[in-house]
């Protein structure tokens, strides 16, 4: 996949983010500042002035996050606070919401219990069918892609170009890709959201979510929801994804490599019934894949046959975490069907890892050889 030099360029602006402001004796590492209040002699000259508006780790963050965004961030306590805020941000009274049927269910469940009960109308595509979807009448069109966990893809730019031309603002939700391999707001998305609990923060440590845009008024919204809602993060979560986001791009690349070697062997192998990744040439979301995104992703659909053969998979696996999150350093891996996910029981979201490959897969292989 090409790799283009204005990306590499971000890269190591992210990591240099704060050189150009230090002074003689600043620290190098952002300061983690706790403070809740701020000296406050005058209230009309700026500075900072009380923890719910900002402070000043969110903005060491939200700085970092915006060199790879290339765009303004707004960050939040979870992802989904950062998906709630966008959502409360752009709702329009009276206008459909279109949300992916087969993406992230919590986003489902805030829509039902929450949207629909304001007397929103929320409508349901599937992340492959959003292509040809009918947006009229949608005052927002919502995408997750790759889908969790089904690892659909659509075509952002052609996606946006119809809800754009209905009069929606379109929303991605970029948690499986990152920034540093997909950048929707490039392809023609209005704001970007992203559980940065994942590969960001990257080590299952920490709760973290973010709102990128390139709309002033959008984001000013965005930012008026979290300080009137007060659902504002932790200075040291900001303080620790600040960390996690410096080898971001590091971790990915030993990340979407093995998963690409992984998903290879995973494919030959006689046990396996069906495996997902976007990176296998016949992959159904292999070529949009390679127009939009900059590397495949480190997320693999493998199934077997049975409930009971991948649970015993993934009791048997020595390098697979049995949690339900992905993007961490270790590998992980999950039976989505307990949860009620449309995919066969059968069915194993492998999130891979930085273990050295070849390590991985001899456990991959041999917990496959006793299941
Ligand atoms: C695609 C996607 N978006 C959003 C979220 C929500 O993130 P958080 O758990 O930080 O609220 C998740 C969590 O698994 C996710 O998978």
């Amino acid at each position: 996949m090409t790799i283009r030099n204005d990306d590499d360029r971000r890269f190591a602006d992210l990591l240099h983010h704060r050189s150009a402001r230090l002074e003689q004796g600043d620290p190098i590492t952002p300061p983690l500042v706790s403070a809740a209040t701020y000296h406050l002699p005058r209230a009309d000259v700026g500075g900072y002035v009380y923890g719910r508006t900002t402070m000043p780790t969110w903005d060491e963050v939200e700085a970092q996050m915006a060199v790879l965004e290339g765009a303004p961030c707004v960050s939040f306590p979870s992802g989904m606070a950062a998906i709630s805020a966008a959502l409360m941000a752009a709702v329009v009274p009276g206008r459909r919401v279109v949300l992916p049927s087969d993406g992230y269910y919590t986003v489902r469940l805030f829509a039902e219990q929450f949207l629909k009960g304001f007397g929103v109308p929320v409508d349901y595509v599937p992340t492959l069918a959003m292509g040809q979807a009918d947006f009229t009448g949608a005052g927002i069109v919502y995408l997750e892609t790759p889908s969790n966990p089904g690892l659909e893809v659509c075509d952002i730019a052609a996606v946006a170009a119809r809800a754009h031309a209905a009069g929606a603002v379109v929303i991605v939700d970029n948690t499986t890709m990152t920034a540093v391999l997909q950048r929707p707001l490039d392809l023609g998305a209005d704001l970007v959201v992203a559980a940065d609990t994942k590969a960001p923060g990257g080590h299952s440590d920490v709760l973290f979510g973010h709102v990128a845009g390139r709309d002033a008024a959008v984001m000013a919204r965005v930012r008026d929801w979290r300080k009137l809602s007060g659902a504002v993060p932790g200075s040291f979560e900001a303080w620790l994804v600040h960390r996690g986001m410096e080898t971001l791009e590091l971790r990915l690349s030993r990340m979407c490599a093995s998963a690409q070697v992984v998903a290879e062997r995973l494919a030959a192998h006689p046990k396996v019934r069906a495996v997902r990744y976007p990176g296998l040439p016949d992959d159904p979301s292999h070529a949009v894949t390679v127009r939009q995104a900059r590397g495949f992703g480190f997320l693999i659909g493998m199934t077997l046959d049975s409930a009971d053969q991948a649970e015993a998979f993934l009791a048997a696996c020595p390098y697979l975490a049995r949690a339900t999150s992905f993007g961490a350093t270790h590998s992980a891996g999950e039976r989505r069907a307990r949860w009620g996910d449309a995919v066969p029981e059968g069915f194993i979201r492998l999130s891979i890892g930085v273990e050295p490959v070849e390590a991985l897969w001899d456990g991959i292989a041999e917990a496959l050889a006793v299941v």
